[in-house]
């Protein structure tokens, strides 16, 4: 398995291509199953989950073409063609679902136009329990029949699912984007209230509106959606990734350099922004994206508590905390979204970070510096943080079970190697 190496104290100069969104991709690929007609989603970035949602489709029988780099992407985003007209297959099993649990959101556009679905419950996590209940409920409120056995979601609506009023009790991306999918094509209308507001739910419902489906409210809490018979092919551009962009500008920070983010979105990180500012680092719209600097003074550290959008992101707790390690003064994190979510602390603690975890609250107080040591994390964006924290870190780090790295992070170490950093992947046994 590989390996990260990393020496730190370089600060980073230059700049960075920010991919296609990952969290985007991924339910704009499901939503291809709801047409017998082509989607092609275009800046689409090249991850282990794609490949995973691409071989879940595929052996549901969508007929996928994966076209190499859009021409007209800056970012060297692909094309992806897929063709859903020839599903022969609805059951999502087990062994991809649990890889990846953003596969349940098969679930809402098979029981939508095949009448029936059987979806593997995707089980633990490393972050949370993260259950489907809410997925599972508004399905039903749809007209659903669900059963759940033999660790499978069993649904089932024969003549089709009837639009309804769904309140979610919480904010949930996941069951949102299920249900968009699913009232797209149930009879009469559907009124999702307390509905998720991130950029990829709005990426979605912009692609089904391309498809055909009537949707009002998009970006906001109470969507309403008038389902229609058939939804037809479209051309759909990944919305950019939001988390991509908040990691790289934490990266830059962290190391007191100046990073532009090409293709990145500031308007999609504003709170995120607004705390970076906050930390002193400064932050400029650019033609091409925006350029974050520190290259004077000190950060600052800097509370931050995780909300739903445009709420600061649970994704980019992890990243704060690597940066807030070396700040100025103390910060207070509080993840509010998931009830796992700090199993990044120890490993940055091994690096010299002084934190103190009290519930779901982090206090961070800030240290001088770090040092290098061999660490591993059990997700994404813990990895990703131990990433930061080795390029700030005084001598070498080795980052573990990079996998979780490759699921979400496109080209990582090319990318921060292009802005300077010491950085290279290399084979277990080296
Ligand atoms: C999405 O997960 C993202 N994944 C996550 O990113 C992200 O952390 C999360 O949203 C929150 O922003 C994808 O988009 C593929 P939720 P999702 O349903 O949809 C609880 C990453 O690192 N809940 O909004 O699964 C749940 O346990 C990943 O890229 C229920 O109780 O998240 C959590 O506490 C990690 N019942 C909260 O709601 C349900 O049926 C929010 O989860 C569903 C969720």
């Amino acid at each position: 398995m590989d390996k990260i190496r990393i020496r730190g104290g370089r600060p980073l100069h230059g700049s960075i291509p920010i991919s296609g969104a990952k969290n985007a991709a991924l339910p704009l690929m499901a939503a291809s199953l709801l047409s017998d007609e082509t989607l092609t989603l275009s800046n689409l970035p090249q991850l282990a989950d794609i490949q995973t949602m691409s071989r879940l489709l595929a052996q549901h029988g969508v007929d996928l073409h994966l076209n190499g780099a859009d021409p007209a992407s800056a970012t060297g985003g692909r094309v992806l063609e897929l063709n859903a007209s020839g599903i022969d297959n609805t059951t999502a099993p087990y062994d991809l679902v649990r890889k990846m649990r953003a596969s349940v959101l098969v679930l809402g556009p098979l029981v939508a136009r095949h009448g029936k679905a059987a979806v593997s419950l995707p089980g633990g996590c490393a972050i949370g329990t993260r259950p489907v209940d809410l997925h599972i409920d508004g399905l039903k409120a749809l007209g659903a029949e669900i059963d759940l056995r033999e660790g499978y979601i069993h649904a089932s609506a024969p003549n089709g699912l009837t639009g309804a009023h769904v309140v979610f009790p919480k904010v949930s991306v996941g069951a949102t984007e299920n249900m968009l999918m699913a009232a797209s094509l149930a009879k009469g209308e559907t009124v999702l209230l307390n509905a998720a507001r991130e950029p990829e739910v709005e990426d979605l419902a912009a692609c089904l509106v391309a498809m055909g489906a009537k949707i009002e409210g998009i970006g906001t809490d109470r969507v309403t959606i008038q389902g229609v018979d058939a939804l037809h092919g479209a051309r759909h551009q990944v919305v950019a990734d939001r988390i991509e962009t908040g990691t790289y500008a934490m990266a830059a920070a962290a190391t007191g350099g100046e990073v532009e983010l090409v293709g990145g979105r500031l308007d999609l990180i504003e709170a995120v922004g607004t705390g970076l500012q906050a930390a002193g680092v400064e932050l400029s719209h650019t033609e091409t994206g925006f350029k974050v600097s520190r290259a004077n003074g000190p950060l600052t550290g800097v509370d931050v508590m995780t909300e739903p959008f445009p709420g600061f992101p649970t994704d980019l707790q992890a990243q704060t905390m690597a940066l807030m390690t070396t700040a100025e003064g103390a910060s207070m994190i509080t993840e509010t979204i998931f009830e796992n979510r700090f199993m990044h602390v120890p490993e940055l603690a091994r690096m010299g970070a002084n934190i103190t975890v009290h519930g779901a609250s982090a206090l961070v107080r800030g240290v001088p510096r770090l040092t290098g040591a061999p660490v591993m994390a059990t997700d994404l964006r813990a990895s990703v943080s131990l990433v930061i924290a080795g390029l700030v870190a005084e001598g070498e780090t080795v980052l573990n079970r990079v996998y979780h790295l490759d699921r979400g992070y496109e080209r990582l170490e090319q990318k921060l190697a292009g802005c300077g950093a010491d950085i290279e992947r290399v084979a277990d046994d080296a």
